[in-house]
């Protein structure tokens, strides 16, 4: 079987067997070749793998938000709570886009508009997505920006984006995602754009705002230092596969897919004060228009076999509840 199931587990979000393809004028880019996984409520589910692999756009479909043409989702299913949202008409979506699910994208700055103060951007928000009055949208919006500890939050609704820090924007971003009180957040690398330090503050943040609202969180990214301080399950993509998939401590423990222990070899090694260089993995994530057959990855692997040049290998289930995708394991 190629679906993932965890038995009797409730799910939030089922994304069952997905395929999403781009019509280029080069060609047809393969992105996304047969994704399942779940969430689980009030987990935090990380994606990772290198730039490529098809996070974003995994991300973005299950907002509908996949650009059409020149994207085409082929075949799947992406249930919220059992409503498979590929099949109900775009105005149902609205329900689900920033109220029931909403995300922070990987480019900070285009979530915010810099023409508008802080506090005009969160109230319309509020005020759109959850039918309040104007006024009540602007307490909601306090509250939020304290929540987000941003200071002094009345004089910084009466501010315009580029008056505050990276670190800021992207708290204020948090609190916008926020403010509906969503059941899943889907973050897609809210760090990357970051220094170091802020980066942990932003990770305490939204660990701390998960705990206290429950929320689900989608947690994209190629940091496998956030994995570890924040997710509870990951799955390691690469070239628009599920290559392995499981508890994070498991994950971190086993690396049994020969490009997790890949990726979990490019950790920076911190040695007498300073930082060693990352040791990367060998080559580059294939150009999707011409995705290599069988393993995707078998250009790459430094076990390769004949028969990962010819087949695809099945999800396996090496330990309950999780998974390999991997000739080495059958
Ligand atoms: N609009 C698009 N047109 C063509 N190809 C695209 C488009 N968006 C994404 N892709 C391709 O889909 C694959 C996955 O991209 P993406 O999900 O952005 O990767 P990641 O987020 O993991 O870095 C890449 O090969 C990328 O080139
Ligand atoms: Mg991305």
């Amino acid at each position: 079987m190629d679906t993932v199931s965890t038995g009797d587990i409730e799910k939030l979000l089922r994304v069952n067997e997905l395929y999403i393809n781009f019509y280029t004028y080069e060609g047809v880019v393969k992105a996304i070749d047969g994704v399942s996984f779940d969430i689980h409520p009030n987990e935090t589910f990380a994606l990772v793998g290198e730039t490529g692999c098809g996070k974003s756009v995994t991300a973005r479909a299950i907002l509908r938000l996949i650009p059409t043409p020149p994207g085409k989702i082929e075949g799947g299913e992406i249930l919220f709570n059992g409503v498979d949202l590929l099949k109900i008409p775009e105005k149902e979506m609205l329900e689900y886009r920033g109220k029931k699910i909403s995300m922070i994208f990987q480019e900070p700055m285009t979530s915010l508009n810099p023409v508008f103060t802080v506090g005009d951007q969160l109230v319309e928000t509020i005020a759109l997505n959850q039918k309040v009055s104007k006024e009540e949208a602007y307490n909601i919006a306090l509250k939020m920006l304290e929540r987000v500890r941003i200071p002094d939050a009345e004089n910084a609704m009466t501010k315009y984006p580029h008056e505050f820090s990276g670190g800021q924007r992207q708290r204020i971003v948090i609190a916008m995602a926020l403010s509906c009180n969503p059941s899943l957040l889907i973050a897609d690398e809210p760090t990357t754009a970051l220094d170091v330090t802020v980066q942990a503050q932003i990770i305490n943040l939204m660990n701390e705002l998960q705990k206290n609202m429950g929320t689900s969180i989608l947690l994209i990214t190629h940091d496998l230092g956030v994995v570890a301080e924040m997710s509870d399950r990951v799955a390691v993509m690469y070239a628009g596969n599920i290559v392995e998939l499981g508890t994070t401590s498991v994950i971190f423990e086993k690396r049994y897919h020969p490009y997790t222990q890949g990726l979990f070899n490019a950790i920076p090694v911190f040695g007498k004060g300073k930082q060693t260089r990352l040791e990367e993995i060998p080559g580059s994530v294939p150009n999707l228009l011409y995705p290599p057959p069988g393993c995707r990855f078998h250009p790459r692997c430094p076990h390769v076999m004949d028969i990962c040049r010819k087949e695809k290998p099945e999800l396996i289930e090496l330990e309950p509840g999780h998974y390999v995708r991997c000739h080495l394991y059958r």
